[in-house]
């Protein structure tokens, strides 16, 4: 598997790839790749003639007290799962070839950051704005593909292509779980065996959400607490919020109406995890 580091060595593939007319998809990581990646590698694969995986822990949307200094890193294994999948490169910068010395340009989204995850972790979307603009910038692809699980991040991802007009189709991928329900996550590896048993809580939240949507509950506050008091009965489980928002606004709802995200992010020891499910009504 190819590696670049530098933006100068993906540029000049790039514009090779480009002047034979050939499609690039990117795939935007932080690495210790799951079959969640995996997935978004392989519709790049078909919707493009090659594929770029950018792997960076970027340090930009990490809090203070946050796990950047312990995010898993593991460049060999997912070198092989890239290889394996049909990717043709790997971009991997070390943070000050992404961010030089005076580094002071911020992509600063208001309106659907400040809700979900962006109430707890305050900077973390103008740090995932500005990385995947210049990761955009660097690459220039046709397509870029992410994971509905991080489901406020993409519609986030797609405001900030339609605001800047930049000519980048986004293609958001389904959430790709566990045989017991719960969602693929590079943080999984958090969880101790009792953490990670009490995780499956999550997705049976979400399917009893989504059960009572279909059996016509429309109240969004009866659904939300049905969910957060199941997942109370898990006492290594602590929420940081469920919630049910307009998916285009990110703003709660009350009645389940339109296009509806219902998102949650709940802790079990030193992992938070985050799920969701989606519904238009
Ligand atoms: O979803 C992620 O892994 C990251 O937020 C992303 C999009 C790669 C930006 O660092």
């Amino acid at each position: 598997m190819i590696v670049l580091k530098t933006i100068d060595e993906v540029r000049k593939q790039v514009k090779a790839w480009k002047e034979e007319g050939l499609s690039v998809g990117l795939v935007p990581t932080m690495g210790y790749l799951h079959e969640g990646h995996q997935s978004l590698i392989k519709k790049s694969v078909e919707g493009n003639d090659r594929t770029v995986v950018s792997i960076f822990v970027n340090p930009m949307q990490f809090g203070p007290n946050e796990d950047l200094e312990s995010y898993p890193r593991d460049l060999e294994a997912d070198s092989k799962l890239c290889e394996e999948t049909g990717a043709d490169i790997i971009f991997n910068p070390e943070p000050s070839e992404m961010y030089a010395d005076g580094f002071c340009s911020y992509v600063n989204m208001t309106g659907l950051p400040d809700a979900l995850c962006g109430l707890t972790r305050p900077v973390h979307f103008k740090g995932v704005c500005t990385v995947v603009n210049k990761l955009f910038n660097i690459v220039t692809p046709d397509r870029a593909y992410f994971g509905q699980k991080d489901a406020q991040q993409l519609a986030i991802i797609m405001r900030m292509v339609k605001d800047l007009n930049m000519d980048i189709e986004i293609i958001g991928c389904p959430i790709i779980r566990e045989a017991d329900g719960l969602a693929k996550s590079s943080r999984n590896i958090y969880l101790t065996k009792e953490e990670r048993e009490a995780a499956v809580v999550l997705s049976k939240a979400v399917k009893l959400g989504e059960q009572m949507i279909v059996s016509g509950e429309r109240d969004a506050y009866v659904i939300v607490n049905s969910m957060k008091e199941l997942i109370s009965k898990e006492p290594l489980a602590d929420i940081d919020y469920v919630e049910m928002v307009n998916m285009d606004t990110m703003k709660s709802i009350d009645k389940v109406e339109g296009n509806i995200l219902c998102a949650m992010a709940v802790r079990f020891g030193k992992a938070r995890l985050i799920d969701n499910f989606m519904k238009t009504i």
